[in-house]
């Protein structure tokens, strides 16, 4: 690699988080440039890439890995399409930084993090913003410094004000519920082991025909700990993304009040005292967004890998799919199997 020049990234998969990365790392991040943008959408890389000085446009991820011009791949495309490229990275040896979930399947995910523990060396990193939010990275720290003594029980809120119409019940753990369950462990330090799904009856009003909404979903962790996460999809009134970890010598929360504390009149009766709540997760974490990016490409051109692992995306893929059985089961247990560890990731 070319460590004096700027690292060529070839974005693959330039949809929604796609199409922000390339903006992203045009605008923001340093030390990096867009080389190449891979999709299967032939005008959207066309148009993409025109706009972009030296950047090349492929609809296939193989023509992006073989251009001398890219040294590294952010991977945005449908979860589908992750497992080929991230085997085809670790073949030609080109770090890869890939967005969440790593595979749709937890086997998939085995086979990823199988090559990459023959290869003997990390290049792949997961795309689990949240542990490069300045609140999260805060609370961890504290945590860890022992400031409130032991933790005992996590308390999770994750609430969007709307789903996509495509949006199932499977996907509300899948893709949503997988970052609380990749903060969990990252903020505790172990696996989770167990995972039980309960829903109110009935579902809020605002959720389209057939998708649970809210649920409650419990995780305990190997150390025995409890952890409860609030999902709901359709809460109506924003964006809302909350963490309490309890201790023993006190509680620390982080997501209470991030914006402004505003006083407004109201027409007529009381004015309103409080903060807006965002809209989107693309403004709660487009920090978080940019700063991991930034660390990864300051790791790429420093030769190393850091930030969640292929093992911990293979660990998320595995609580998913016992959360998605624990939805089937309406309340029951289930217990998370994981593969050993390899000891590259230890
Ligand atoms: N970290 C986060 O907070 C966050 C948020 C949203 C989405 N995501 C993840 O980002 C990824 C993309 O999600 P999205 O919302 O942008 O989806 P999207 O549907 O908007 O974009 C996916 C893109 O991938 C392209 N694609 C599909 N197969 C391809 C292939 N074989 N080669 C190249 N391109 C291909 C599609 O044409 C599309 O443009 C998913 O893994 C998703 O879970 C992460």
């Amino acid at each position: 690699m070319k460590q004096s020049a700027p690292l060529g990234v070839a974005v693959i998969g330039t949809g929604r988080m796609g199409g922000d990365h390339v903006q992203r790392i045009t605008r923001a991040i340093s030390g990096a440039r867009v080389a190449a943008v891979v999709d299967i959408d032939k005008a959207r890389v066309e148009e993409l890439a025109a706009g972009i000085d030296g950047c090349s446009a492929y609809t296939e991820p193989e023509a992006a890995l073989a251009d001398p011009a890219v040294d590294a791949l952010l991977v945005a495309s449908s979860v589908q399409a992750h497992e080929a490229v991230l085997l085809a990275a670790l073949e030609r040896g080109l770090p890869v930084l890939c967005e969440k979930p790593l595979t749709p399947e937890s086997s998939a995910a085995l086979r990823i993090v199988e090559a990459e523990a023959r290869l003997g060396r990390r290049l792949i990193q997961v795309g689990f913003m949240r542990r490069y939010d300045r609140d999260y990275q805060s609370l961890k720290r504290q945590l860890d410094e022992g400031r409130y003594g032991r933790p005992l029980m996590l308390h999770h809120q994750h609430r969007n004000p709307s789903s996509p119409s495509f949006f199932t019940s499977p996907m509300t753990i899948q893709d949503s519920v997988v970052h609380e369950i990749d903060v969990t462990r990252w903020l505790l330090g172990e696996e989770i082991t167990g995972i039980r799904v309960l829903r109110p009856t009935p579902s809020t009003g605002r959720a389209p025909e057939g998708l649970t909404d809210p649920q409650l979903v419990l995780f305990e962790t190997a150390g025995g700990r409890l952890v409860d996460t609030e999902i709901f999809v359709n809460c109506g009134f924003g964006y809302q993304v909350r963490c309490e970890a309890v201790c023993e010598n006190g509680t620390a929360r982080i997501g209470d009040d991030r914006g402004v504390v505003a006083n407004l009149p109201a027409g007529g009766g009381a004015g309103r005292h409080g903060v807006d709540v965002l809209p989107g997760f693309e403004e709660r974490f487009e920090e978080a967004y940019d700063r991991e990016v930034q660390a990864w490409v300051d790791a790429v051109r420093r030769g190393e890998t850091v930030g969640p692992s292929a093992w911990d995306g293979y660990a998320a893929q595995a609580v998913c799919e016992a959360g998605v059985r624990a939805q089937e089961l309406g309340g029951e247990r289930v217990a998370v199997q994981l593969a050993e560890r390899p000891g590259l990731y230890s």
